[in-house]
């Protein structure tokens, strides 16, 4: 991304309010990006949760998540994608930060995708067909995303996102510039396998230069 494009600011929403959701909604709150989120439970049920981890967020609907955003970042366990409306999503860019731990139980059509060889990142895609969808955002832990407890400077932290959509993922690098990371385009969705729990720059803290090398030997 060009060091002189526009902040993002603006509205955003995450669909999951744990860790990783509200740890998000805080480092967006840092920077002034204005959010809105949603988890299996209502507004008024998820209301001391918000004051505790997320308190500027703005609680919605799960099913209104889609609503007055221009992107929403997707960071519910994959084995809840199922109860997700893909119908909310359509038309929308789409963050899929969610992660495959071998452990976890996982809905039938991921597991297929899985079984055939392909990224779950791929087959997440191809399950949310009415979104354009940007694989970011996942191979980072919640405790890094609060902006003050970064291993390394932010600004010399790098990111990776991997889209088969140019637009989406400029739009993405964005925020991830403005949420005080360098982001990194390490190609099209087919490398999203390179961000995921097996790959190698998962849960790496690695500057720019560090992640292109990496990316060149891979
Ligand atoms: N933890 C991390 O450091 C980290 C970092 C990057 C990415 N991620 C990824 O982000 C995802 C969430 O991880 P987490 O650690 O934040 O999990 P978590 O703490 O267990 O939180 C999961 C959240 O998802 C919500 N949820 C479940 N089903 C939902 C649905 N159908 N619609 C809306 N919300 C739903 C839950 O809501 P209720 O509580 O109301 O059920 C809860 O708020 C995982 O895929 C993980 O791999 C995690």
């Amino acid at each position: 991304m060009r060091a002189d494009a526009a902040p993002f600011t603006d509205r955003i929403g995450i669909l999951g309010a744990g860790r990783a959701g509200t740890a998000l909604a805080r480092a967006a709150a840092t920077v002034g990006i204005p959010v809105n989120i949603a988890s299996s439970r209502s507004p008024s049920q998820m209301k001391y949760h918000l004051a505790q981890y997320a308190p500027q967020a703005t609680a919605v609907e799960a099913k209104d998540i889609g609503t007055g955003v221009s992107l929403v970042v997707l960071m519910v366990p994959q084995d809840d994608l199922d109860d997700v409306d893909v119908g909310s999503l359509a038309g929308l860019t789409l963050i899929d930060a969610t992660n495959r731990w071998d452990d976890a139980p996982l809905p039938g059509w991921l597991e297929d995708g899985l079984a055939a060889g392909r990224s779950s990142s791929e087959v997440i895609a191809e399950h949310f067909h009415s979104s354009r969808l940007v694989k970011a955002l996942n191979h980072i832990s919640h405790w890094d995303l609060d902006s003050d407890s970064s291993t390394l400077q932010t600004q010399q932290r790098a990111l990776a996102l991997a889209s088969d959509y140019k637009a989406d993922a400029a739009l993405v690098a964005r925020l991830v510039s403005t949420l005080g990371f360098t982001p990194v385009l390490v190609g099209e969705l087919a490398k999203g396998g390179l961000l995921e729990p097996e790959g190698e720059i998962f849960n790496q803290v690695l500057s720019p230069a560090q992640l292109r090398t990496l990316l060149h030997e891979s």
